[in-house]
């Protein structure tokens, strides 16, 4: 396949988006074969049936790499009481919030989860995005985590999009479980943790360190159980307060700290050492109406990537929208556009530990979404606007 006549943002060099003039980008077997300014066209790539883009924007396929997209029920009831003054932890803590979800969770049958996670699956796909991070979390015992895995896997064979999952037993302490964390941790996240790694259902372990959730002692117990297996790391934290996730994420060379709203300069420079990625989830931080910005400046200043992600769940961030996060992470936190668009593509893809896509560069995977817009920075610019015209998943599309 090859499309000729684009602008083309590649990501592959730093400066502005690597934007490519009237480029071209030649396709084989699932890999970019070639990327460049259509004059430098090697010969052997030349074709007869060339796709013109009429001057359309290239970038790679998008990437969402925080969602809790299988669930089971929905919270508008929670929506209500928040607007009617109750807080996220008041709510969570009076038995609401995760864990009313999880109740949902555990009863709704495989297809029931199936269904509701594709058609949020759908909503980002016809967005352009090509590799969607799926976290478990809402079922807090064994059969239901490992069933959620299962069915954020079957997502990703059924639809033509990468999946990557993420084990959250770690997320709030089950009902049965009351006032025994500890217990948990032991008797029930580790337990399964090792079980749905032997099933090979995990690509990496999260957790949630806050005060409504797990310290972070607790979640180092289940950091080393992740360790001792290979499975890289990642943590929900400095969300609602400051409790030092970010620190011992780092400590654990995770791939990312998600959330950071409430993380110091101090936490920033442990990430730039560990290499971690901070992934930024504007869409929680609306719906939760928080005033604590994440540290941009910081996260510049000691060059950590910044992602940008949906957190799309049925509590803290009801959205399924990528384009919509960006603009927020523009609007809301102040990123620049070729920030957003670095977060939801290359630094997306650091994010997940992928080095295979994210940038178009000779070499990558075949992930492209082809848009209907003159400028990268329109992206993130309109609200509530979808502009893709073509999405290429793995050479597919
Ligand atoms: O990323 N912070 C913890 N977990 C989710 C919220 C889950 C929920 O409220 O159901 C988040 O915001
Ligand atoms: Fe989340």
């Amino acid at each position: 396949m090859l499309l000729t006549n684009a602008r083309i943002a590649t990501f592959a060099t730093s400066d502005r988006y690597g934007l490519i003039e009237e480029g071209a980008v030649a396709l084989e077997e699932g890999s970019i074969a070639w990327v460049g300014p259509l004059e430098e066209l090697p010969k052997r790539y030349r074709s007869n049936n060339a796709e013109d883009l009429g001057g359309r924007l290239v970038t790679p396929g998008l990437i969402d790499c925080h969602s809790h997209i299988v669930f089971g029920g929905h919270r508008a009831a929670e929506f209500e009481l928040r607007l009617e003054g109750a807080s996220y932890e008041e709510i969570a803590r009076a038995g609401g919030g995760i864990g009313s979800t999880v109740g949902a969770t555990r009863v709704a049958t495989d297809a029931d989860l199936l269904a509701g996670a594709l058609t949020r699956a759908d909503a980002l796909i016809a967005e352009g995005v090509t590799t969607l991070e799926i976290k478990s979390g809402y079922g807090l015992d064994t059969e239901t985590e490992l069933r959620m895995l299962r069915v954020a896997r079957e997502v990703g064979r059924i639809r033509n999009l990468t999946v990557k999952t993420s084990f959250l037993g770690a997320h709030a302490v089950p009902l049965e479980y009351s006032g025994r964390a500890d217990a948990y941790i032991d008797e029930a996240v580790i337990p399964t943790l090792r079980a749905g790694h032997e099933e090979g259902l995990l690509d990496a372990v999260d957790g949630f360190c806050e005060g409504i959730a797990f310290d972070p002692a607790q979640m180092a117990r289940v950091f080393d159980a992740a360790t001792s297996l290979g499975l890289p790391v990642k943590l929900h934290a400095e969300q609602l307060s400051h409790l030092g996730g970010t620190k011992l994420a780092a400590e654990y060379g995770a791939l990312s700290a998600d959330h950071v709203e409430y993380a110091t300069e101090n936490d920033v420079i442990a990430l730039a050492r560990a290499g971690s990625a901070a992934v930024l989830l504007p869409g929680a931080y609306y719906t939760l109406r928080e005033t604590q910005m994440p540290p941009i400046a910081a996260f510049r200043s000691h060059n950590v990537p910044m992602a940008v992600a949906t957190d799309c769940n049925p509590g803290s961030s009801p959205l399924a929208s990528l384009l919509l996060a960006m603009n927020m992470a523009c609007t809301l936190f102040r990123l620049t556009p070729e920030e957003a668009l670095a977060g939801a593509t290359v630094n997306a893809a650091r994010a997940l530990g992928l080095t295979n896509r994210g940038m178009l560069r000779s070499g990558a995977c075949a992930d492209l979404a082809v848009w209907d817009v003159e400028t990268p920075a329109e992206l993130a610019y309109r609200i509530g606007f979808n502009p893709l015209h073509r999405r290429i998943c793995g050479g597919e599309g």
